[in-house]
C-alpha cells in the first residue's frame, strides 16, 4: 500500500497470529510457486546456516570489483606494471606480476570474507533457538516451499536505540528469488514490530548488496546513514555499511 509520501508500506500485511503466511506467486520466469512464512523450528538449523553462508559467499566477486576500483589499488597495480616494464624491458614480467597480485588479492578477500561468515555462524546463528526464539522481543522466520527452507530472516531488539527492532539474516535461495519471498519476510518482521509497539525496523547492508538494497527500498525502508567499516581492512577497502530504517505505523 502507499502512504502519503509515496513510500510503499507493508506494515499491515500480515503474518496471522499462527505465525504462518501462505502465498502463491509467479516468479520472473512465470512459474507458480507456493510458499509460506513460518517461525523457525529446530529441524531448520542446518538449512538456515547453509543458506546464510551461501548467500553471503555470493558477494566475493562484487567485493573484489569494489576493492579494484579503489584509487590506491589502481596506483599500486599501475606502479608495479610501469616499474617492471621499464626495468625488464619486457611485457611478460609486468603482466605476470599484476596477474599474480590480482590472484593474491582475490584469495585474501575470499579468506577474510569466509572468516566473517564463520564469525556470524559462531555468533547468533550458533544457537538460533536461544538467540531468537527465547524471548518475546526476538524471532526467526523461514520461508518454506516444496518442503524445503528457501528463505530466512531474523529480528531482535536494536542494541543502539530502545524501541527499535533490528532485521538480520535476510537470505533467499537463489532458485527461489524474484518471487516476492524477501518482501514477505520483511513484512513478517514489520508486522512483528507493529504487534510489539516498536517505533521502527532498522537494518545494515553492505555497499555491494545491490539486490538487497533495491528490495529494502521497494518495501519502504529509507537509508539514513553510510558508515565506513571501522577496521583497518574496512578503511583500506572502503567498505561502507548503509543503515536503513522503516518507520512502523502504529496501530490505532
Ligand atoms: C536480496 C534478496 C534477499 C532478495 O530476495 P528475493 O526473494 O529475490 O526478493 P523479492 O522477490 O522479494 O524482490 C523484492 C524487490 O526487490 C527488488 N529486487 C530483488 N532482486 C532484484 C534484482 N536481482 N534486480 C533488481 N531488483 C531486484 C525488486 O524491486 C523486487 O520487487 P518487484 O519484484 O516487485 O520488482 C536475495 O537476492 C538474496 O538472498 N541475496 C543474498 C543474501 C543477501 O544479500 N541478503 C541481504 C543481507 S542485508
Amino acid at each position: 500500500m502507499n502512504n502519503g509520501s509515496g513510500r510503499r508500506h507493508a506494515g499491515a500485511l500480515g503474518v496471522p497470529g499462527s505465525g504462518v503466511a501462505e502465498r502463491r506467486r509467479a516468479g520472473r520466469a512465470g512459474a507458480m510457486v507456493d510458499y509460506r512464512i513460518r517461525e523457525y523450528r529446530d529441524e531448520d538449523y542446518e538449512a538456515v546456516r547453509e543458506m546464510f553462508a551461501t548467500g553471503m559467499s555470493e558477494y566475493v566477486p562484487a567485493l573484489c570489483v569494489h576493492v579494484l576500483k579503489q584509487p590506491w589499488v589502481i596506483l599500486v597495480l599501475a606502479c608495479t606494471f610501469c616499474v617492471l616494464l621499464t626495468s625488464s624491458k619486457s611485457l611478460l614480467l609486468p603482466i605476470l606480476a599484476v596477474t599474480l597480485l590480482l590472484a593474491m588479492g582475490r584469495q585474501l578477500l575470499g579468506y577474510f570474507w569466509t572468516m566473517y561468515i564463520e564469525h556470524c555462524l559462531k555468533e547468533d546463528l550458533l544457537d538460533i533457538r536461544t538467540t531468537y526464539m527465547g524471548s518475546k522481543g526476538s524471532c526467526f522466520w523461514v520461508a518454506e516451499a516444496d518442503e524445503c527452507v528457501v528463505g530466512t530472516v531474523a529480528a531482535r531488539p536494536s542494541d543502539h536505540q530502545k524501541g527499535e527492532l533490528m532485521l538480520k539474516r535476510m537470505s533467499v535461495r537463489k532458485d527461489y528469488r524474484g518471487l516476492g519471498i524477501a518482501k514477505a519476510l520483511c513484512q513478517a518482521v514489520i508486522c512483528f514490530a507493529q504487534q510489539r509497539g516498536c517505533s521502527a525496523v532498522v537494518l545494515n547492508t553492505l555497499m555491494v548488496q545491490d539486490e538487497a538494497r533495491l528490495m529494502y527500498e521497494r518495501v519502504g525502508f529509507e537509508k539514513y546513514r553510510d558508515d565506513v567499516l571501522p577496521t583497518v581492512y574496512g578503511r583500506l577497502a572502503n567498505v561502507t555499511i548503509s543503515k536503513y530504517r522503516y518507520g512502523v505505523p502504529q496501530r490505532s
